[in-house]
């Protein structure tokens, strides 16, 4: 496995550096290098989805994350920034030209992104091979804090295994026996259904049924008349975004909900139950977070968010707001010097977050070590009936770190 080099890596920002000093120099900026690097504007390159299925999810993370910076007086680590925007479509084709773009062109010190697995796989691709930090502010993709971790990569959210682990033991405690798992065929799909599978079965459960449909198409009648047909105990699922908001109401239009019981890993609900109406009642999913959660910090977190963006804040608002107060803590910490990664790196892996998913850490691997909720959609709200699992770790496979 290529490992990322700090040195390496910091010599080839020592050249990028002085071939940018030249230019400064010919145009009379006298000040000394330390000063002049030290005073100019941090560069974020947030690379989201702002159009197709997870475009509402993209928004909210970006949200989010000026939120926690405005809160922040403003600044990280004394320091202006300035945001570089790209729009990602989720398309995972584009992912490695993107993220170049962002660090060829716009020069950023930091890429943050993305929602989409595929895409994520991308971007970690380029920041391996650049040194470029990297903070993943959703997608999952169980590789990026585990066979492919490094040092420059961190996530604010969660891997694939993380919030669908627990379901195989709540679905075991509520008598099923047998379940069919339905899901999109790419990664964060795949991912969740492995780590259901291994759960489920580890408590006695067996998948009957493997169901695929492929990203990002919301044609789900031929399968939903096969769950009919094989009539399970329950069914899991993993869908986030707009496909979320049709599968819910199909399952129950096709007249499944009061027969067979859908669960999901938590994102099946979250900021869409407004959409979903009736057909979401009731369900049980599992995930980090949950608006209801009673603590000062998301209360204060979800007022500041729905007086500023006249919206209610979800688990993507979060995931980016989190991303805020990481680097702000990070970057704060070394004094603004975002140049010096090893000492950037070493206070993000120290940090601690106090988040309005209540207070995480980062693991030796770069992904949060959090509690992961039980919740039931009741009257448009995701509220917390108990923690389905305590401080759990992603099993980080594969990661030398
Ligand atoms: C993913 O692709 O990793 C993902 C997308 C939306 C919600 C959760 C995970």
């Amino acid at each position: 496995m290529k490992q990322y080099d700090v040195r390496k890596s910091g010599r080839r920002r020592f050249l990028r550096d002085a071939v940018a000093m030249t230019g400064a120099v010919a145009a009379g900026a006298l000040l000394p290098a330390v000063t002049r690097a030290q005073s100019a504007k941090i560069r974020l390159g947030v690379m989201l989805p702002y159009t197709g299925t997870y475009a509402q999810l993209g928004l909210a993370i970006e949200n989010g994350l000026r939120l926690a910076l405005e809160q922040g007086g403003g600044k990280l680590g004394g320091r202006e920034f300035e945001i570089f925007k790209v729009d990602d479509e989720s398309e995972p084709s584009k992912a490695t030209d993107n993220a170049n773009r962002l660090i060829t062109r716009d020069k950023v010190d930091v890429l943050i992104g993305s929602v989409h697995s595929g895409v994520a796989m991308g971007m970690i691709k380029v920041a391996r091979e650049a040194g470029t930090l990297l903070v993943i502010p959703n997608a999952g993709a169980d590789a990026a804090t585990g066979a492919l971790c490094a040092p420059n990569v961190f996530r604010t959210s969660f891997s694939n295994w993380q919030p669908v682990h627990p379901l195989g033991r709540v679905m075991a405690e509520r008598g099923h026996k047998r379940a069919v798992f339905i899901t999109w065929k790419y990664a964060a799909g795949e991912e969740s259904l492995a780590s259901f599978r291994e759960a489920f079965t580890a408590v006695g459960g067996t998948v009957v049924k493997e169901l695929f449909v492929p990203f990002p198409n919301v044609e789900f009648q031929a399968l939903l008349t096969e769950i009919a047909a094989l009539r399970p105990d329950a069914v899991a699922c993993f869908f986030a975004g707009g496909g979320a908001v049709k599968f819910v109401k199909d399952y129950a239009a096709a007249g499944l909900k009061d027969k067979i019981p859908l669960y999901g890993s938590g994102f099946l609900t979250e900021g869409v139950l407004a959409a979903q109406g009736d057909a979401a009642e009731g369900l049980l999913t599992t995930l980090h977070y949950a608006e209801s959660l009673d603590n000062p910090k998301n209360k204060a977190f979800r007022a500041s968010y729905l007086k500023t963006y006249k919206t209610h804040a979800d688990v993507y608002a979060v995931q980016g707001y989190d991303t805020g107060l990481l680097l702000m803590q990070a970057l704060d910490k070394v004094g603004g010097d975002v140049g010096n990664r090893s000492a950037v790196i070493a206070a993000m892996e120290a940090a601690v977050i106090d988040s309005p998913r209540g207070q995480w850490k980062m693991s030796k691997a770069h992904n949060p070590i959090q509690d992961i909720y039980l919740r039931r959609a009741e009257k448009g709200d995701n509220k917390v009936i108990g923690v389905a699992w305590k401080a759990l770790e992603d099993p980080a496979r594969g990661c030398k770190l």
